[in-house]
């Protein structure tokens, strides 16, 4: 790759020509700028103008105009991520990091700036962490895990439902991640308002953004001592004893990897899937007409809207070729999830239903690809499914066009997600989420809408909002043996309610 000369700006707007005039948005060497006005405002159509001018892979501009290659073509992202003799994530070879055209505070330094970290080793060195963090995964029993989704998302419901309007991304899609994750990790109690906050500031860029690092971060080297020294059955005590003998360095420094990967990306998901299903009619009529499962649903906007639009700081370590393009050794490369999903190669028919395919990209690939993604999948599952059986009426309150999005070469958010419903009052948390009638068996998590539940409006059945730290911490995730097929909590009365409840793992 040819790198363009370069003025650093040490300011996030380049200087440009005005709209209308066919340089805008064009920098140094008239490369496409990904960052700047115009890609905040339409970045998916600047990818189309690369992918119609450069194919499937494309020289462009980052932050402070450095220069790097966007992989946009799906089988060619599959292809860089899947050859490790050729691409690395070891950003420490990228030649803009070493000649430091790429400042240390440029944004995007978190995702390029090497540090010692499962994201950034290659080779032994990953297998040894990774290798950690996937033994760790596995021992999490998916059943105790969706009964406690299930729970938190209840618990979320509690704290809106009698006021008949809420902000599902404030306090919905953003909480219950957050809950999820801290009960995964083993510390509940650390789960509260300025954990949500600090992860929002983080994954946000806002200007109290390393204030809020160093807050989790303090959070985590407190936790991880405390299960150096008195090891549990969770996450990071299975991290700790792991044989690749991680430091409590290591240990505090992944955990911040994978709370932070799974909050952002799985806020983001099930703030786009609830969009959907409250903006789209046919995509809602499916749901309720059953013929479309909430996992089906979830696959679908994985491959629309992914919760991440973008992985940066992979870099060649030979002279290759990708995508008809002749890549140097040193060159550093992003892949764009959000306009591989939508390669023509793949997708002639951008409106024909992927529901159930798994190809896409948004959790990426090769040895990088996201150990995480079941734990999301089964948190979106849940939880849309539980607040839509809660909340069947709910309507977007304010016109569709009237969304906010915050858009980074990152990710997509949605700011917020105001909707409104009839108000009801709280559930018991450990009641089965019936709405007054036994559901007819269904295929997995397909949603229906069923008449309102009697409990539901009987002031009786109203518990307060917040569960006990006992109710909270009542059966460990990790080690468990299997449940029985009734669980816990109030006993489901006929055989097909008890088959159901252990169908639906909660
Ligand atoms: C919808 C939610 C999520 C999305 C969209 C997502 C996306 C991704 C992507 C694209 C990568 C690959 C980055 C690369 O190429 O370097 C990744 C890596 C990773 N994710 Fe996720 N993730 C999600 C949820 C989670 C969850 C729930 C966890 C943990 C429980 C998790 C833990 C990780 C970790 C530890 C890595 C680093 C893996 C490695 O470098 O070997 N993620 N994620």
């Amino acid at each position: 790759m040819t790198t363009p000369s370069h003025s650093h700006r040490g300011a996030d707007e380049p200087i440009s020509p005005p709209p209308g005039c066919p340089a805008h948005g064009l920098g140094p060497g008239g490369l496409r700028r990904l960052y700047g006005s115009e890609a905040e405002s339409d970045l998916a159509g600047i990818y189309e103008k690369l992918r119609a001018e450069h194919g499937s892979v494309a020289p462009v501009l980052v932050h402070d105009d450095v220069p790097m290659w966007a992989v946009i073509g799906h089988t060619e992202t599959l292809h860089m991520l899947r050859t490790r003799s050729h691409f690395t994530r070891d950003s420490r070879r990228m030649r803009v990091v070493q000649d430091g055209t790429f400042a240390p505070d440029n944004p995007l330094a978190p995702m390029v700036t090497w540090a010692p970290l499962i994201s950034f080793a290659e080779g032994a060195e990953h297998q040894r962490v990774r290798g950690a963090i996937n033994d760790a995964l596995s021992t999490i029993d998916d059943r105790g895990l969706r009964r406690f989704i299930h729970r938190s998302s209840q618990r979320l419901v509690n704290e809106f439902c009698e006021k008949g309007t809420a902000d599902l991304v404030s306090q919905f899609a953003e909480h219950l991640p957050m809950a999820v994750m801290c009960e995964v990790l083993g510390m509940p109690d650390e789960y509260n308002e300025r954990l949500v906050q600090a992860g929002r500031d983080m994954t946000k860029g806002t200007a109290t953004a390393v204030e809020s690092n160093e807050y989790v971060m303090s959070v985590l080297y407190r936790h991880t001592a405390r299960r150096r020294a008195q090891p549990e059955e969770d996450f990071t005590s299975r991290l700790i004893a792991h044989p690749a003998q991680l430091t409590d360095d290591e240990v505090a420094q992944n955990l911040r990897v994978v709370l932070i990967a799974a909050y952002e990306g799985t806020a983001n998901l099930m703030a786009n899937v609830l969009r959907m299903v409250l903006t789209d009619p046919r995509f809602r009529a499916q749901l309720n007409g059953g013929q479309m499962t909430v996992p089906e649903a979830i696959e679908q906007s994985l491959w629309d809207e992914p919760p991440m639009n973008a992985q940066v700081g992979y870099v060649a370590t030979e002279d290759a070729e990708l995508g008809g393009q002749r890549i140097k050794a040193g060159d550093g490369i992003m892949y764009v999830i959000a306009a591989g999903n939508l390669d023509p190669v793949i997708r002639p028919d951008l409106k024909a239903s992927m529901a159930g395919n798994r190809a896409h990209l948004a959790f990426g690939g090769g040895p990088h690809e996201c150990p995480g993604q079941d734990i999301a999948r089964s948190i979106a599952d849940v939880g849309v499914d539980a607040l839509l059986m809660r909340l069947p009426d709910a309507e977007l309150a304010v016109d569709e066009k009237e969304l906010r999005w915050r858009q980074t070469l990152i990710a997509r958010h949605l700011v917020d997600l105001p909707v409104m419903f009839t108000p009801r009052p709280p559930q018991d948390v450990k009641l089965r989420p019936t709405m007054g009638r036994v559901p007819s068996p269904r295929k997995e998590w397909e949603v229906s809408s069923p008449p309102p539940r009697p409990q539901a409006t009987s002031p009786a059945a109203a518990v307060p909002a917040q569960a006990s730290a006992a109710e909270r911490s009542d059966q460990p995730l990790v080690a468990t043996p299997p449940p029985s097929p009734t669980g816990e909590g109030e006993r489901p009365k006929g055989a097909l309610q008890r088959l159901l409840r252990w169908w639906r793992g909660y």
